[in-house]
């Protein structure tokens, strides 16, 4: 199956700059050489961006949050479309970030095709946050923080965000993965909507093959198109310091890579989203590196070359 890459330059979602600069970092790093030399073969479609015309008024720099805004909507329509005509074209999508916000394109591309078959989309949410805030539970205000909660059909969205362009996802199919930072409001809903979060407790506690053995599970049941998101906070910000909105206790080296080599071995992934990059925060294109290594786990690197069979359950001591 081809892998279609689609970079989404954007930081609107976010508070902090930088991120826009993610897609071509992961070039750099050499995320297209590493699929290569999977033997997959690739399209690059480059980067959406939007230009901004404006003059800034804004002495601050950075563009004032009802620009933001519009950035954020304007690339959500122009991802979903272009996305799910990746996904019509037969291919995998890997959607580029660009802040977490390009989900809402990306998730609403895989919702909208998947639905059409009458294919249960399955949603793996590897991230520090659960970006599962609204307008109205947002502390910050910043959109990265909330296209779970737009995707799950949550209220106090205005019908700017509305369209033929945004999907649909059943909240109860969302696994968040990773999580050590959530907002009060935000645990609330997530409980309220059956959302499951797995936080780093539980990865210290039951250990990552323990934890992903039934979330495989439940999608090969159900024949679903699993969509992974992958935000780089989710790693310890030693190991990926390229991250706009860090939170300690992330995950391992191993444990990251574990958990693609997993979902590799499970053939349930159809679509990937790796997203909050920042090129201009990281040490040297330290996180860019890691990305790239971690997709090429998500893509069939392995040591020995072949599956290692069954995996058994084990418990982090
Ligand atoms: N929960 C915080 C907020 O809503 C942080 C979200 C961070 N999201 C991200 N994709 N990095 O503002
Ligand atoms: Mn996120
Ligand atoms: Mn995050
Ligand atoms: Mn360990």
């Amino acid at each position: 199956k081809r892998i279609d890459i689609l970079g989404v330059a954007t930081a609107s979602g976010a508070s902090v700059r930088g991120c826009g600069m993610g897609p071509e970092a992961l070039r750099v790093a050499g995320l297209l050489e590493a699929l290569v030399e999977l033997e997959h073969s690739i399209a690059d479609h480059g980067d959406l961006r939007r230009v901004y015309p404006e003059i800034s008024t804004n002495p601050s720099s950075w563009r004032l949050p009802e620009q933001r805004r519009a950035d954020v909507l304007e690339l959500a329509e122009r991802t979903s479309n272009a996305g799910y005509d990746i996904l019509s074209g037969g291919h995998f999508p890997i959607f580029i970030g660009g802040d977490h916000s390009i989900a809402m394109g990306s998730l609403s591309a895989v919702s909208r095709f998947n639905a059409e078959k009458g294919k249960p989309v399955h949603v793996l949410w590897i991230d520090a946050h659960a970006d599962y805030n609204t307008p109205d539970t947002s502390p910050s205000g910043n959109l990265h923080g909330m296209p779970l909660a737009l995707l799950c059909g949550e209220p106090g969205f205005d019908d700017n965000f509305k369209g033929d362009w945004l999907g649909k996802v059943d909240p109860r199919n969302v696994t968040i993965f990773g999580a050590r930072s959530i907002d009060r409001e935000e645990r609330r809903l997530l409980q309220a909507r059956g959302v499951e979060v797995i936080d780093m407790r539980k990865i210290d506690q039951t250990g990552v093959v323990g934890l992903m053995q039934p979330i495989i599970e439940r999608v090969k049941a159900a024949d679903g198109h699993l969509h992974v998101s992958f935000d780089v906070d989710v790693v310890d910000p030693t190991l990926a310091p390229g991250g706009g909105t860090l939170v300690p206790g992330g995950l391992t080296y191993r444990e990251a890579h574990l958990i693609m080599e997993m979902l590799h071995d499970s053939g349930v992934v159809g679509s990937l989203d790796i997203v909050e990059l920042n090129p201009f925060l990281d040490h040297g294109g330290k996180s860019a590196t890691l990305l790239v290594d971690l997709v090429a786990s998500l893509f069939g690197r392995s040591v020995i070359g072949e599956e290692p069979g069954p995996v058994e359950f084990v418990t982090r001591e």
